[in-house]
């Protein structure tokens, strides 16, 4: 595993000042470049998730629809996206959050998931945890059982997982960017 994870780290590239100074973005499409570690991406979720009776893979968009499709796939789950506001065309039910500054809205389609159901949270990446946790609220409103939260890349500065409280999270790649207080 440690090499499999190696190997997806490395694929990850950092490109510094983006998209605003001082941002060390982590850019995932060099992962998608490099299909071994791509596939071993979705086969440490895979294994992972195969035997947990989840039923909903949950992607947030936009790159959580890069990692969903094929976990769900892959374990027998229906995928569910979770998109920004006013691109769904049927009834929604709507999350507001707030950012950095200022708030966003994310929404999923009334129907696609039932109550009791159990669903698996996929993004590519946590950074404050502020977008994971609207998708969860937005589940769990509709009475989804979220079985846990799943990234690829962690930046454990921020804390993104301690909003996430006593809900389960799993991240392949932890990032320390060196920031200082
Ligand atoms: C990034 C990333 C996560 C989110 C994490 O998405 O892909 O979805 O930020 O941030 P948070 O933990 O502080 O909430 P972004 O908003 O850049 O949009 P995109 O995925 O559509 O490019
Ligand atoms: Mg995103």
């Amino acid at each position: 595993n440690d090499d499999r994870v190696a190997r997806i780290s490395s694929a990850i590239r950092v490109i510094q000042d983006f998209p605003k100074p001082v941002i060390m973005f982590q850019d995932i499409t060099t992962l998608l470049l490099d299909p071994k570690a791509f596939k071993d991406t979705i086969e440490l979720f895979v294994e992972r998730y195969k035997d947990r009776d989840i039923n909903v893979v949950a992607g947030i968009e936009a790159r959580g629809f890069i990692f969903g499709p094929p976990i769900a796939l892959a374990i027998g789950a229906k995928f569910v996206p979770m998109r920004k506001p006013k691109k769904l065309p049927g009834k929604v039910i709507t999350q507001e959050y707030s950012l950095e500054y200022g708030t966003d809205k994310m929404e999923m389609h009334v129907g696609a998931v039932q109550e009791g159901e159990r669903a698996l949270v996929v993004d590519d990446l946590i950074a404050t945890g502020g977008t994971l946790c609207a998708a969860i609220r937005l589940l769990e409103r509709v009475g989804v059982h979220v079985v846990e939260c799943a990234c690829v890349i962690e930046l454990p500065e921020l804390k993104g997982r301690d909003q996430l409280g006593d809900k389960p999270f799993f991240v392949l790649v932890s990032c320390w960017l060196g920031l200082v207080d």
